[in-house]
């Protein structure tokens, strides 16, 4: 591998940054570039990289593809509102959830979620952008992970090899390639980006899909966004590695009102972990399962059941799917 890592120890953020915006800046010239925004740490330190080297002539884009979090696209645009970064939202909501019509197969969503994106949505606005130059938050771990075969990033394109300028008609520039994770977010940290941002816990690209056991239709992420939001708010203040809800395809039998009801299940998950490759379930005190347990089926309709996973990695998975 031709990429040479810059370890957290060694990193010297400041002038790392200021090496970084002066490459950009360099590569681009007169010209202008495009980067997508989700509001992951790696594409948030991007894009104020990309702001400081060009300005106006980075054009920032947030593609609305319907299964993020509550809230999510319209926060992240503000937060970079306030910081003087302009970001545009593209709502992508209806092409998602089509591609997404009947597929259950978990690869075959990760598929799709990413063919959209790349192939219908981005590719095309990056073609009529004009921009000869795409930013791109790839880290160290995609690119040593892609090499290995472990998994194909979708944003890893000329570690194989591929010439993105002939192929495409544009370069791509990666300017956190030499981090891993802990160094983009110290590299964030030193761009001004609010901790929100930088110290985010991890949130998985096929976004709430991921957590959707079965079809994922506007509906059931309406349930899993509002399951996560109960988790995430009452379980913040743990310090665990990551917490989330997952919502199953049974149901269950249960009692409303002295009656028979039949209703869905949501399992929620809360993990200790270093780097994601293993974790263990966080021993969660009984009285924050039983206000989960209460404010999730009291406050989302159609929900009778909640369980907690007790389960390690491996050999579970962190997500869902
Ligand atoms: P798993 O589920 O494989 O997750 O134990 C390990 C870590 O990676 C995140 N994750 C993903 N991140 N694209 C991503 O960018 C994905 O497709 C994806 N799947 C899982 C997950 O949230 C966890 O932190």
């Amino acid at each position: 591998m031709e990429v040479q890592e810059i370890k957290v120890d060694s990193l010297d953020a400041k002038s790392f940054i200021k090496e970084k915006i002066s490459e950009i800046a360099g590569i681009v010239g007169n010209g202008s570039a495009i980067n997508a925004l989700s509001g992951g740490v790696d594409s948030s330190a991007v894009t104020m990289l990309g702001h400081r080297a060009l300005g106006e002539r980075l054009k920032t884009l947030f593609v609305d593809n319907g299964i993020m979090r509550h809230g999510e696209p319209q926060r992240v645009v503000s937060l970079f509102g306030e910081l003087g970064v302009p970001v545009e939202i593209v709502d992508a909501k209806e092409q998602f959830f089509d591609a997404l019509k009947g597929v259950t197969d978990p690869e075959e969503k990760r598929e799709a979620i990413t063919r959209v994106f790349y192939k219908e949505i981005f590719g095309e606005l990056v073609k009529k952008s004009e921009a000869k130059y795409l930013l791109q938050g790839t880290n160290y771990t995609d690119v040593e992970e892609t090499v290995a075969g472990i998994k194909r990033q979708h944003n890893i394109l000329e570690q194989l090899g591929i010439d993105t300028q002939k192929q495409y008609g544009y370069k791509v520039i990666e300017p956190l390639v030499q981090l891993r994770k802990s160094g983009v977010r110290e590299v964030a940290k030193a761009l001004g980006l609010p901790e929100e941002l930088y110290s985010r816990p991890p949130f998985p690209g096929p976004a709430l899909a991921a957590r959707v056991i079965g079809e994922v239709t506007p509906g059931r992420i309406e349930i899993v966004r509002e399951a996560t939001r109960i988790v995430e708010e009452e379980l913040s203040n743990t310090g665990a590695f990551q917490y989330l809800a997952i919502l199953h395809q049974d149901k269950v039998t249960g009692i409303k009102e002295g009656k028979r009801d039949y209703g869905l299940q949501i399992e929620v998950r809360c993990w200790e972990s270093k780097d994601a490759k293993e974790g263990s379930p966080t021993r969660l005190p009984y009285d924050v399962l039983e206000k989960l347990a209460a404010r999730i089926t009291n406050e989302i309709a159609g929900v009778i059941s909640v369980t907690y996973n007790i389960t390690k990695k491996p050999p579970s998975t962190i997500e869902a799917i």
